[in-house]
């Protein structure tokens, strides 16, 4: 299988889709891997480690999407300006997080272009597949990384001191959304020492919580697990309930870091104007769902900004801010895919299998995700 992996051109990207281990195991299996001369370089990894592990090193984009069978890529290809999408063979297929469900236009397009479209973002949540799991792997990322930026913008320390020149109380931290990049955040800021409550609509995540050190928010735990592991969207009498529990015990917070996420909704709001209103100055809110819109009112997604004394960050796309782990842990979810993808050298889609079937959104000029067909005829969106 001829495998390629482009440079990334969305601006702020800094992974790549193959680290150069990952490359060469792909050729030892058998496959002919071409990468854009300069793909890695964003990432700390050279063109010669690709070399080295016997990748071939193209000249350009075109060259490399030119000659793919399958190309691989973390953003997926630009469709617009200078319209990367159109260097991809047709008929050719197409590994990256493709956003499906926010972007159903782009789903057909490639749908129209003949492209077989593998979603990273809908890889099943089983265990078969958690090596595949590249929203996870890349969360982990993102979880981490919050707290830094946290402990970064906080005008006090995390943990607590005792110095000639008096106590230093730690600092006390709430998470907001505890599943993969909250349990994440929750770790490194306990190991920073700060004192860490954790809060989540889904009852199963209060034990993980406790186990990592931090108390849970909420008596009882609410249960709002809907399919495959992820949380539904509250009733907005129940979403109101939780702003004020939020609210009330930010008063007392020195940082609040927010994960909450509700795949193919707006991200829920659960941190008020006037809750922040009412934060101590200098305190600090990092809002990891920026992306889907913010967890807090006053978050501006991509910008930092200073609201009533408290710091509010939203960054975007925070794993490519350590592109070589992200792209290292990335890479290893896409080989455990293609090792079961590619058969005997050819992409082979066993729609039985409920792996294939998931992250397979296009086939042959069709699009195959009920979802995502729904949403593009206006139903359901
Ligand atoms: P996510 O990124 O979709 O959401 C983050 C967190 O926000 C979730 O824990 C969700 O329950 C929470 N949330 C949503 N609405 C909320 C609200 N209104 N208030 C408070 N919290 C809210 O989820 P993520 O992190 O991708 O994964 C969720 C879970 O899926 C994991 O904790 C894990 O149990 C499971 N999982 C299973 C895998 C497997 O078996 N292969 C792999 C990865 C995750």
């Amino acid at each position: 299988m001829n495998i390629s992996v482009p440079k990334e051109i969305a601006p702020g990207e800094r992974r790549v889709a193959l680290s150069p281990d990952v490359a060469g195991r792909l050729v030892k299996a058998g496959n002919a891997v071409t990468v854009e001369r300069g793909a890695g370089d964003a990432a700390g990894y050279r063109d010669d480690e690709y070399a080295a592990a016997g990748a071939t090193l193209a000249s350009s984009a075109a060259e490399t999407y030119g000659g793919a069978g399958l190309a691989v890529k973390v953003q997926r290809p630009l469709a617009d300006g200078n319209d990367e999408l159109r260097l991809l063979p047709e008929g050719a297929a197409l590994v990256a997080f493709l956003n499906p469900l926010g972007d159903p236009q782009y789903i057909d397009r490639l749908a129209q272009r003949k492209i077989t479209g593998l979603s990273m973002e809908l890889i099943p949540r089983i265990s078969r597949a958690q090596s595949m799991d590249a929203l996870s792997s890349q969360a982990t990322v993102s979880g981490y990384k919050s707290v830094l930026l946290a402990a970064d913008a906080l005008p006090k320390f995390f943990p607590m001191l005792m110095t000639a020149a008096g106590t230093v109380p730690p600092a006390k931290v709430l998470v907001l959304g505890a599943g993969v990049a909250g349990l994440q955040a929750i770790a490194t800021a306990r190991r920073l020492g700060a004192i860490v409550t954790g809060f989540d609509v889904r009852a199963v995540v209060k034990e993980q919580v406790e186990s990592l050190g931090a108390t849970f928010l909420g008596s009882p735990p609410q249960d709002a697990e809907g399919s495959g592991g992820y949380a539904k969207e509250l009733a907005a009498d129940q979403q109101q309930r939780d702003q004020g529990l939020i609210a009330t015990t930010a008063t007392n917070m020195d940082v609040i870091i927010t994960t909450a996420l509700i795949p193919g909704r707006p991200a829920p709001k659960l941190i008020t104007a006037t809750a922040v209103q009412n934060m101590r100055p200098g305190s600090v809110v990092v809002d990891l769902a920026a992306e889907a819109g913010g967890n807090c009112e006053l978050s501006e997604p991509g910008a930092t900004v200073v609201r009533h004394g408290v710091t509010i960050a939203a960054p975007l796309n925070l794993a490519s801010t350590m592109p070589q782990h992200a792209s290292m842990l990335y890479a290893k979810n896409v080989l455990a895919l293609l090792s079961l993808l590619i058969k005997d050298g050819t992409l082979t889609l066993d729609m039985n299998d409920e792996i294939a079937r998931s992250v397979c959104v296009t086939r042959d000029g069709e699009i195959l995700n009920e979802a995502v067909r729904s949403r593009l005829q206006g139903v359901g969106a």
